[in-house]
């Protein structure tokens, strides 16, 4: 048997790195257009997201501290999910930087804020793919023992789709060939698909 290196978090992980966004990963990111009360716009990526269901179709990202994405949704209701592919990589990045509530990433990252079709707070014109969605619930999270973090899972239905017609081959939309980009570990780990990685398996019946 091959032998494993064990830790226990709260002791330390004894690595160079922490491994644990790289071994739950590669994670789809979360790029969350926001507007404040105050209109202000915002537009941040999260890696802690996923979809977690059908239908109702329900999306949901986590914020460590309470940042202003997720004011923004506590103030407004609403957020809108955008896909980020391979050539948006780069305007991304820049979103992600820490900038006062007033600043606007789209300008910060010259990206284009479009009014979304249900909900108030804009998509971003160059993805190809945007959700947009209404607040279900704001889970603040604890610990096993129960004691609150600062960490807070935003979690959305979905409301409105958008797809770039380019993407639906023949009706089904093609994941293959849509550029998406993954986040993978460390400081700069990503992963882009395409259709060498696709496989094909159903389930037994
Ligand atoms: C690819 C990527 C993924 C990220 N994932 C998260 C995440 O899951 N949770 C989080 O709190 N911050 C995450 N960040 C950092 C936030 O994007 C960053 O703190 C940002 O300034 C938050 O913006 P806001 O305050 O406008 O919401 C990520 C950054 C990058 C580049």
């Amino acid at each position: 048997m091959e032998p494993t290196h064990f830790y226990e978090p709260a002791q330390g992980h004894g690595l160079p790195h922490d491994p644990f966004n790289a071994i739950v990963g590669p994670r789809p990111i979360g790029w969350i257009s926001t507007r404040g009360a105050d209109g202000v716009l915002n537009l941040a990526p999260y890696s802690f997201f996923n979809a977690f269901n059908y239908v109702p179709p329900i999306v949901g990202f986590c914020s460590i501290g309470h940042k202003d994405s997720v004011s923004n949704v506590e103030a407004t209701g609403e957020f809108v999910w955008n896909l980020v592919t391979r050539p948006l990589a780069e305007q991304m990045n820049q979103t992600c930087a820490q900038v006062p509530p007033d600043v606007d990433e789209f300008a910060l990252a010259g990206l284009t804020p479009v009014a979304s079709r249900v909900v108030a707070a804009p998509r971003v014109l160059e993805s190809p793919v945007s959700f947009e969605c209404r607040l279900s619930q704001l889970v603040r999270l604890t610990s096993a023992a129960g004691t609150p973090i600062d960490s807070w899972l935003v979690l959305g239905e979905v409301v409105g789709v958008h797809i770039a017609q380019h993407l639906l081959k023949d009706g089904v939309y093609d994941t293959a060939n849509a550029g998406h980009i993954l986040r993978g570990g460390g400081p700069a780990d990503y992963f882009s698909i395409g259709p060498e990685q696709l496989f094909r398996m159903y389930r037994p019946r």
